[in-house]
């Protein structure tokens, strides 16, 4: 899979941010119909949305479509029209608030004709966003609902409604965390989604950062995140790129250290079988599988 450290947040209906977008560093590009398009505008968005696709055929580039919820009546048309118009060239359909894996198996089957009808030669993967109180209590039936998942993206705002979480910043979107909560006030529902993707071998993915003027709040955001086991995060604007796509990308002394210790367990003849102490840290077999997955990330991007 394509790396997924920046997924970059279009609206659809902004042609003029569209050219930026594909111009951007972002490894993911998603043109949004849903939240950042008011109700009265889903149709020119669809539309505007396939024009620019449509003059994207033959472009490496990663694309998604954020399409709208399915309690509205906006989805089955944003499915329908933009993957019959522009399939050949969408990686990914973005599925906002997903309840119920039966969401997921709706999705996937209109998927599979508008592929069969287009004869696409590529599968249209789905990114389920968790972000209401009933998609997490379900995410492990959600993570194996079917093999065109790709991640699971978590939506802070949106979450935050969904439990009645107070609103105690402007966008809503993790500005602010640490002056109202004491620690990591969405430590539970992303780690309970990172496990739901990792035990299915999806991909992470964090919610976006609202201030995005802030890019030191940002950082620590993105870190965070990484820390938690996110493989990347969502991005509302080009200047948040740069700030993100570094905080999932391993550092040359990231590297560096994984190679020595995979290289002390490496040793042909004596490799270390027990816990064992270099430069006064301990290091064991866990050690061995964390250098191993940083040594694999640096590997799939292209660092070394
Ligand atoms: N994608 C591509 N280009 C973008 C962009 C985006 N998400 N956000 C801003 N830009 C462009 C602007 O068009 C502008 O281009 P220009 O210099 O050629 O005029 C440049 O970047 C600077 O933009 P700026 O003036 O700083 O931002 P703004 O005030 O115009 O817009 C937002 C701020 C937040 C409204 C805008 O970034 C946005 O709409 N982001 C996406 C929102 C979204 O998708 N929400 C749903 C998912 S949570
Ligand atoms: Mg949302």
């Amino acid at each position: 899979m394509k790396p997924n450290r920046t997924n970059l947040s279009v609206p659809g209906i902004m042609e003029k941010m569209h050219a930026k977008a594909i111009e951007s560093k972002a490894d993911v590009i998603m043109f949004d119909l849903e939240d950042s398009v008011p109700s009265d505008q889903k149709e020119l968005a669809r539309k505007t949305i396939i024009k620019t696709l449509s003059n994207l055929f033959g472009c490496t580039r990663t694309i998604a479509v954020r399409i709208n919820s399915l309690d509205t009546p906006y989805a089955y048309k944003d499915i329908i029209e933009v993957v019959t118009a522009a399939g050949k060239i969408i990686d990914a359909i973005v599925l906002p608030k997903v309840n119920h894996e039966g969401d997921i198996h709706c999705i996937s089957r209109l998927l599979d004709g508008i592929e069969m009808d287009l004869n696409l030669d590529h599968t249209i993967r789905i990114e389920a966003c968790i972000e209401t109180a009933k998609g997490l209590e379900r995410v492990s039936q959600i993570a194996k609902a079917c093999s065109r998942i790709k991640s699971l993206a978590f939506g802070i705002a949106d979450y935050s409604a969904s439990i009645g979480a107070k609103l105690t910043s402007m966008s809503g979107h993790g500005e602010k965390e640490p002056a109202t909560y004491p620690g990591h006030r969405w430590h539970f529902p992303v780690s309970r989604m990172v496990m739901a993707a990792k035990a299915n071998n999806l991909l992470a993915i964090d919610a976006p950062f609202g201030d995005f003027k802030n890019l030191p709040g940002l950082k620590e955001s993105a870190a965070m995140a990484a820390a938690l086991g996110c493989d990347g995060k969502w991005v509302i604007h080009p200047d948040q790129i740069k700030v993100v796509n570094q905080a999932f990308t391993p550092s040359a002394e990231d590297i560096g250290r994984a190679k020595k210790i995979i290289d002390i367990f490496n040793i042909q003849n004596n490799p270390p079988k027990s816990a064992i102490a270099v430069d006064g840290k301990m290091i064991d077999q866990a050690t061995l599988r964390l250098a191993r997955q940083l040594w694999d990330q640096a590997v799939y991007l292209k660092l070394v």
